[in-house]
């Protein structure tokens, strides 16, 4: 593994795409690399090879975050970083853009011997999406010691339980509480947009104000299996029409209230389904998103109450629980200042916005100051192989984070002033 080529475009680049050619399906288009796979683990040994040799003293967590640290003349510390799972089918950007940037800044910053008060640490955290498991942000989560032992129950779609997949890459469940090894004072996550107003706006940098809060829940709707042919249609118990019911009260509940709350059905499936059987058994997935966490409450009520309603026009059972559950959360004021005076002082753009996707500093956030940093999404794509920031895009959020983690690193810091 060769050292970035500091500073310049073309290394974020590259190596971003480098680490974007691991994934679970080399012959699909996009990245997929869920949690504890075999190309989650080659991702996560390039990671640490890469923080090697930038220099920085790296190591592994037990739950299989990558830790590279700068240590500055106090413990204290300032964190960046984000994921290297993805979704199926992802892009390359999107976590891994946040973790190669904080590398190369933390490798950056030693090469000129910048004097750091503070210490910098960037974290690879292990999974955010929730594209294997029903969780989310398990590696920000382990880091601030708030994951929840049951969890090392919970099953993938192959009925594999977590626990089983933490020691298949070699982690041992029994100690996935890893112990905050020193002070962490701040977090600083840059990441791409995955939406569109920093491009439509010409800005180069977005400084995230509130990240919207989400949950998300699992339906089982069970009704009766019955023959296609002779079954009449007031005898019929379809599972797949009743959820198709909800599937569109969910859309509808998202077009009404766009302005402040998003949902989505993501998943569906028909189980045992076959062409000449009506459908007894479907499950299906809800994501329910708002800035504001009581307006999401209500939406939620809302739609509990249109599935009830539909389970009893069709005579079908349904069940929805919901397994996460993230408050939404401000990023800290005086980060938000810091960004848009280090960006002013580059000759950078700023917009401040809210992210309706979830991150790490979602997590962090509440145990910490914590900051994000945006760069633009060409087009806004996201969650999809055609994820794409330009170089000199990915330098300039690459700039911006360096500066704003120097500053934090030596200033006074506080919620509230410094800087
Ligand atoms: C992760 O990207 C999310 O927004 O759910
Ligand atoms: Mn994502
Ligand atoms: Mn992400």
């Amino acid at each position: 593994m060769r050292v970035p080529i500091l500073g310049t475009a073309a290394g974020i680049e590259r190596y971003l795409l480098e680490l974007g050619t691991i994934t679970e399906f080399p012959d699909r288009a996009g990245v997929t690399r869920r949690l504890y796979t075999e190309a989650w683990q080659k991702a996560q040994i390039m990671i640490y090879e890469l923080m090697c040799a930038a220099g920085l003293e790296a190591w592994m967590d037990e739950v299989g975050n990558v830790h590279g640290r700068l240590q500055g003349s106090s413990d204290q510390t300032i964190l960046t970083g984000s994921h290297f799972d993805t979704v199926v089918d992802g892009g390359a950007y999107d976590g891994a853009y946040g973790i190669i940037a904080g590398i190369v800044a933390l490798s950056e910053l030693k090469a000129r011997q910048v004097p750091l008060h503070r210490s910098l640490e960037v974290v690879a955290f292990s999974e955010e999406e929730g594209s294997r498991f029903p969780l989310t942000c398990w590696g920000s989560r382990a880091l601030v010691g708030k994951i929840d032992t049951e969890a090392m129950l919970l099953c993938d779609s192959q009925g594999i339980s977590l626990n089983d997949a933490m020691r298949s890459v070699g982690l041992n469940p029994s100690r996935a509480h890893p112990r905050r090894s020193y002070d962490y004072q701040g977090f600083v996550e840059l990441h791409v947009e995955q939406g569109s107003q920093l491009e439509e706006r010409r800005k180069p940098i977005g400084i995230v104000g509130t990240i919207f809060g989400q949950e998300r829940w699992i339906v089982r709707v069970r009704g009766e299996s019955a023959h296609a042919g002779t079954t009449r249609m007031a005898r019929r118990h379809d599972a797949l029409v009743a959820a198709s019911e909800m599937v569109m009260a969910v859309y509808r509940l998202s077009q009404n209230n766009e302005a402040h709350a998003i949902a989505t059905v993501g998943l569906l499936q028909v189980h045992h389904g076959t062409a000449n059987c009506v459908p007894g058994h479907v499950t299906f997935t809800v994501d329910l998103r708002s800035a504001h966490d009581e307006i999401r409450r209500n939406l939620a009520l809302q739609l509990r109450q249109d599935f009830k309603e539909s389970g009893i026009r069709h005579g079908v059972e349904v069940v929805a629980e919901k397994h996460t559950d993230t408050a939404a959360v401000s990023m800290s004021s005086h980060l938000q200042h810091l960004t848009r005076d280090v960006a002013e002082n580059l000759e950078l753009d700023t917009l401040f916005l809210d992210s309706r996707a979830g991150h790490d500093a979602q997590i962090l956030g509440r145990e910490m100051p914590a900051g994000m940093i945006f760069v633009p999404s060409h087009q806004g794509i996201s969650h999809h192989a055609r994820e794409f920031t330009s170089a000199r895009d990915l330098a300039n959020g690459e700039r911006v984070l360096r500066n704003v983690l120097e500053r934090a690193a030596n200033n006074r810091y506080s919620e509230d002033g410094g800087g």
